[in-house]
């Protein structure tokens, strides 16, 4: 109740903006001792994935704390993982904005961000500052400058640079809003994709004696060939997980009149990344862990995607519409 009151006012500022002023309030030192004084620890059961312990099944998605400036408190509201990013390697604007924008009759957020952030450098300072217990994923994606022809090595300087400080890496080639991104899951750019950056995990791990999950990070808006291609490679690869899904290019939900650029996320997108589970699911038959995420609102959605599937679940806008009591609640009933 109080949260759905609070929102109220936020929604009353403009998207991007509230939501920097609410975290950075959030993440301050007298919020944290409250959140320490009235937040009790949950107690959920530990899950094994990718060949790590996750505390519980519950995970912040991509995007939300892209330079990993909030660790503090979204461990304290129970997360059993935080994906930081997306960062890219030399840090960049993003879109012009105003680039994200809320339609709360349908509980939706369209983005159109461009890998806003200050850069893989940045993201490691923000994470060896941090003290979370969780696990920590790095979301890692190509400059906007850099072509999608050597964007691999975009990726290959990320893997290089954030290796020994996070617990698993994300590959993210399904933003729809870098140009031509999403066709790194095509053909012979994904096989490449997916060669060397096994290549550079192999080196690292060699290097460090350290082993590191790589996670590839798919879209919504692929055919069931599609789904099938790539999950043939994800095993042929033996990459560690598959995450389902990045925001959606589907804007048929949505009055003509109300175009706005950029991907959708939220409820609208709930069925579609559920549907991206199953298939991959089937295809996959157990061999690699998938993480789901797309318009997890409820518990009762959460628990449709694990029955889908989904080893661990992951949520953005869910929390924008809902606030973090939804967050817990999920958490201490997944
Ligand atoms: C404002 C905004 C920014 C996002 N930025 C990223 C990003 O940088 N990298 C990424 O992989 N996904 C990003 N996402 C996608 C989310 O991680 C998630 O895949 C998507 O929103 C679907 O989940 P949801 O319906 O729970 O929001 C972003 C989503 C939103 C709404």
């Amino acid at each position: 109740m109080f949260y759905y009151l609070i929102r109220k006012l936020l929604f009353l500022i403009d998207p991007e903006k509230s939501h920097t002023l609410t975290l950075k309030y959030l993440n301050s030192k007298h919020i944290q001792t409250l959140m320490d004084l009235f937040l009790k620890p949950i107690s959920s059961i530990p899950t094994k994935c990718m060949g790590l312990e996750f505390p519980n099944k519950v995970g912040l998605a991509a995007g939300m704390d892209k330079n990993g400036e909030y660790i503090n408190f979204f461990d304290k509201l129970g997360f059993g993982f935080i994906e930081l990013g997306t960062a890219t390697p030399l840090p960049q604007l993003g879109n012009t904005k105003p680039r994200m924008f809320r339609i709360p009759p349908i509980e939706a957020i369209i983005n159109n961000m461009g890998f806003n952030n200050l850069g893989i450098e940045n993201l490691i300072n923000n994470i060896k500052k941090s003290n979370f217990n969780g696990i920590i994923g790095v979301n890692i994606g190509k400059n906007k400058n850099t072509s999608i022809e050597n964007a691999i090595n975009d990726y290959l300087i990320c893997i290089e640079k954030v290796y020994c400080y996070a617990n698993y890496i994300a590959i993210n080639i399904s933003s729809p809003n870098t140009k031509n991104l999403r066709n790194l899951q095509n053909g012979i750019l994904f096989k490449n994709l997916l060669k060397n950056i096994k290549k550079k995990q192999k080196e690292m791990y060699r290097k460090y004696l350290k082993y590191v999950p790589i996670a590839i990070k798919i879209s919504p808006d692929l055919s069931k060939n599609e789904i099938i291609y790539i999950s043939n490679q994800l095993i042929k690869f033996k990459i560690d997980g598959v995450i389902a899904t990045n925001t959606t290019l589907d804007h048929s939900v949505i009055l003509k009149e109300n175009k706005i650029e950029g991907g959708l996320s939220g409820l609208p997108l709930q069925k579609k990344s559920t549907n991206v589970i199953s298939i991959l699911y089937k295809q996959l038959n157990n061999q690699i862990p998938i993480i789901g995420v797309g318009g997890i609102n409820s518990l009762n959605s959460a628990q449709e995607k694990i029955e889908s599937g989904a080893n661990l679940i992951q949520i953005y806008s869910g929390l924008i519409y809902h606030g973090p009591k939804f967050i817990r609640n999920i958490i201490k009933n997944l």
